[in-house]
C-alpha cells in the first residue's frame, strides 16, 4: 500500500517544494522510495507552471538535495487521492478545510504539528523574509517528525 504526502503553501514556490524535496530526501534515506509518494501544490494560482525560488532552489542544492519540481494548484481530486495533506502555515490550512469535499478521508493538518520541540505553528514565508537558511532548518525538523508519524500510523 502506498502512503501517498502532499505539502501545501500558497504558491507551491518556496516552503512546500522544499518540504516536499526534504522529505523525499529522508524517504530516500530510510529505503521506503518505494512505499511513500510525494508531491506539493499552493493554494494559489499564481505561479502554476513556474519553477521553484531560486532561495529554495540555493538552499536545497547547499544541502544536497536535487529539486525539479513545477507549480501547480491544490484541486478537490487531491483530497481523494493523498493520505496526508500538509498545511505550511494556518492561512494554508483555512484555504484546504474549504475546498476539502465531506467524504475526504485524508489527514489534513498544519505540517509544523510534526516538528518535535518547535513552539511555532507557521513555518514564516521566505518570499516576505529571505530567510530561507532558517526556513530550511524549521522544514528539516517537520520533515523528521513527519516521517516518524506515518512510519508509526502505517507501520512502515
Ligand atoms: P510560498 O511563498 O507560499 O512559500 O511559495 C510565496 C510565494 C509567492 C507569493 C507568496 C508567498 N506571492 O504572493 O506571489
Amino acid at each position: 500500500m502506498t502512503v501517498r504526502v502532499l505539502f501545501v503553501c500558497l504558491g507551491n514556490i518556496c516552503r512546500s517544494p522544499m518540504a516536499e524535496a526534504v522529505f523525499a530526501h529522508l524517504v530516500e534515506r530510510a529505503g521506503l522510495d518505494g512505499e511513500i509518494e510525494i508531491d506539493s501544490a499552493g493554494t494559489s494560482s499564481y505561479h502554476i507552471g513556474q519553477r521553484a525560488h531560486r532561495g529554495t532552489r540555493d538552499v536545497l542544492r547547499r544541502n544536497g538535495i536535487d529539486y525539479e519540481g513545477d507549480a501547480r494548484q491544490v484541486t478537490p481530486r487531491d483530497f481523494e487521492r493523498f493520505d496526508y495533506i500538509l498545511a505550511m502555515d494556518s492561512d494554508n490550512l483555512a484555504d484546504l478545510r474549504r475546498l476539502m469535499p465531506k467524504d475526504s478521508q485524508a489527514v489534513v493538518k498544519r505540517f509544523l504539528d510534526y516538528a518535535d520541540g518547535v513552539k511555532i505553528h507557521d513555518v514564516p514565508d521566505p518570499y516576505y523574509t529571505n530567510r530561507f537558511d532558517d526556513v530550511y532548518a524549521l522544514v528539516r525538523q517537520g520533515a523528521e517528525g513527519l516521517l516518524a508519524a506515518i512510519r508509526q500510523d502505517k507501520g512502515l
